[in-house]
């Protein structure tokens, strides 16, 4: 179950995917287009794809998509093409200027953005015909009834004048926000923002044909502050100029990465319209100067849900200077926009399969449900999936061991970027402890086997057993070890999950095996195995398929935000469908808990 890689070509892009993806999920996940009207299910054929380097097995609707010829050649249907080894796909360029788009799990968009361009020619001002400007523009779009700021009547007497009265006008959302000079309808952009407390990611798309056209991720420029949302939170408590500092570095964050990817696209900033955000409740107060303290104490209150309107510039963004920001509401203090963005995303609240939506972090949360009916939680999984607290612990970046597997006996590592072992990540984590449970290494209360026990189930991994400091460990490389406690730090973290999602599944009153599908959200869930997850008793005991990766989900809904006013509703009523579940103060927490503590 190691990663594989898939290299896009014209795009010139190195995506890394859990095997057994598509070709079609990976690139849309990557901010790649691929032509379709049908989103990924098989039915419109016009996903066209070439495999140049690498095979992918001919499909039975490839088979009917392609003559032989082709096939030989290397064309397959993008979504019945599942990766299985490294590729490079050449991906043709969109033939049909689409009236939808396919973003998150599969969910096909139709556009309907918030930002809409009319190209205007106006007859030029008569001493018989004296309209002012602003209802000469006004009067020529017919289809719309924008109202107009002040800002907009200071510049448009001299675009007017200056362009022969050949302008277009741009409305988002009913507002009239610039007038320009010539024809620039096919210039529409807007951009998608996951902030997220440890990376950062902007995705700038093209929002009149849902184009993504740009993606780039940084790291959050408030790390120094601490890893997760209370290290964060605590650090405004004790000194009141951190708030500012934050906030401005959270700013800064959004604004390096807007330039980043306006220059990949060669966009001016001026060009985006509107800007969408989805991030957890305590890094949007933050990027929004609100006070987070409330968020980090008991009883844990939010300042509001949804937000009043805001301006790209209250998040720092230097765009267009009358561009809005859509900032994703929040559900609790601890299922936050990014949440909300993922489960739109995901259509959580349309499926009428019963699913599971983990998303993995310090903080975990957990949706279960169907169209029916959709009940939350988060679970306190602390910080062992970011590597802190784990000896040997690190992001997941060069060098990080990723996948870590038992094969005839022998160990074999997965390292990200091919490099040399320095550290373990998340996924590695979970991979290691899974394998040497099975291995019988690790017994089921969470400790290391004896040397005795250890020589006679795996002799050639014994040798690999030691003591650091006066702590077992397990060498997984020279330096780069999993130590007892690590071992520990997982068990409580999946013990926590787990315990989440049974409650759920208690509260909804269905079985473990009545889940159809369970996401893996988030940029540490989406590169987990599920095979391990299985195995360790993160996810429930369900065959492996079911168990599935999402992608980074809450980039995906603040996408689906900006290329559709239907779906930015959606979003507003998913705070109404979803019923939040406290486990803090359940009383069968603890007992389940140390139940979930022991391995499968
Ligand atoms: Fe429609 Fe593949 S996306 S057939």
């Amino acid at each position: 179950h190691g990663r594989v890689r898939v290299h896009f070509t014209p795009a010139a892009r190195d995506i890394r995917v859990p095997p057994g993806v598509t070709v079609f999920d990976a690139a849309s996940w990557n901010g790649i287009a691929i032509d379709s009207t049908c989103g990924g299910h098989g039915t419109c054929r016009k996903c066209l794809v070439r495999v140049d380097d690498g095979t992918i097995p001919v499909s039975t609707l490839d088979v009917r998509a392609f003559g032989a010829d082709q096939l030989r050649e290397g064309w397959r249907l993008a979504c019945r093409a599942h990766v299985t080894e490294n590729l490079r796909v050449e991906v043709p360029p969109l033939v049909t200027r689409p009236k939808a788009a396919t973003v998150g799990v599969g969910r096909q968009v139709i556009l309907r953005p918030a930002i809409q361009k009319r190209y205007l020619e106006l007859t030029e001002p008569t001493l018989a015909d004296q309209t002012p400007d602003l209802q000469r523009v006004l009067g020529a779009i017919d289809d719309l009834e924008p109202r107009a700021d002040l800002a907009v009547l200071r510049g448009l007497g001299a675009t007017l004048r200056s362009s022969d009265y050949k302008v277009t006008a741009v409305i988002v959302d009913e507002v009239l926000v610039a007038v320009e000079a010539g024809d620039t309808t096919s210039r529409c952009f807007g951009i998608a923002y996951d902030l997220g407390t440890t990376t950062v990611v902007a995705n700038l798309l093209d929002v009149s044909t849902g184009t993504p056209v740009a993606v780039r991720s940084a790291l959050n420029a408030q790390q120094p502050f601490g890893g997760d949302v209370i290290t964060r939170i605590s650090a405004t408590m004790l000194d009141p100029a951190a708030l500012d500092r934050l906030r401005a570095l959270a700013h800064e964050t959004l604004d390096e990465l807007t330039r980043e990817v306006c220059a990949d696209a060669g966009v001016e900033p001026h060009e985006i319209y509107e800007v969408a955000l989805a991030g957890n409740a305590t890094m949007v107060h933050i990027a929004l100067g609100i006070d987070p303290e409330p968020l980090g104490v008991a009883p844990f209150v939010m300042s509001t849900r949804a937000f009043p309107e805001i301006m790209a510039t209250d998040l720092g963004v230097r765009v267009h200077p009358r561009a809005r920001a859509v900032v994703f509401p929040s559900l609790g203090a601890y299922v936050g926009g990014d949440i909300v963005a993922g489960l739109l995303a995901s259509g959580m609240d349309r499926d009428r399969r019963m699913r599971l939506f983990i998303d993995i972090g310090t903080n975990c949360e957990i949706v279960l449900g169907d169209a029916d009916r959709l009940v939350a939680t988060a679970a306190p999984a602390g910080p062992a999936f970011e590597g802190a607290s784990i000896r040997c612990g690190m992001r997941a970046a060069d060098g990080a061991i990723e996948v870590v597997r038992i094969r005839d006996g022998a160990l074999e590592l997965g390292v990200i970027g091919d490099a040399e072992p320095a550290g373990l990540c998340g996924s590695g984590l979970v991979d290691a402890v899974a394998a040497l449970v099975d291995a019988g290494l690790i017994d089921p209360s969470g400790r290391f086997v004896s040397p005795d026990e250890a020589a006679r189930v795996a002799p050639a991994l014994a040798s690999r057993f030691a003591t650091w400091d006066g702590e077992r460990v397990f060498a997984l490389h020279e330096d780069v070890v999993l130590s007892q406690r690590d071992v520990r730090a997982l068990q409580f973290a999946k013990a926590a999950i787990a315990t989440g999602w049974q409650l759920l599944l208690a509260e909804l009153g269905v079985e473990r095996g009545d889940i159809q599908q369970v996401l893996l959200a988030g940029s540490f869930g989406s590169y987990l195995s599920p095979a391990s997850a299985i195995r360790i008793g993160l996810v429930p005991k369900l065959p492996v398929l079911r168990v599935v990766s999402a992608g980074n989900v809450a980039g995906e809904g603040a996408k689906m935000a900006l290329l559709s006013l239907r779906e930015r509703a959606g979003a507003a009523t998913l705070l109404e469908e979803v019923e939040y579940v406290e486990l803090s103060d359940r009383a069968d927490f603890n007992d389940r808990f140390v139940d979930l503590l022991a391995f499968p």
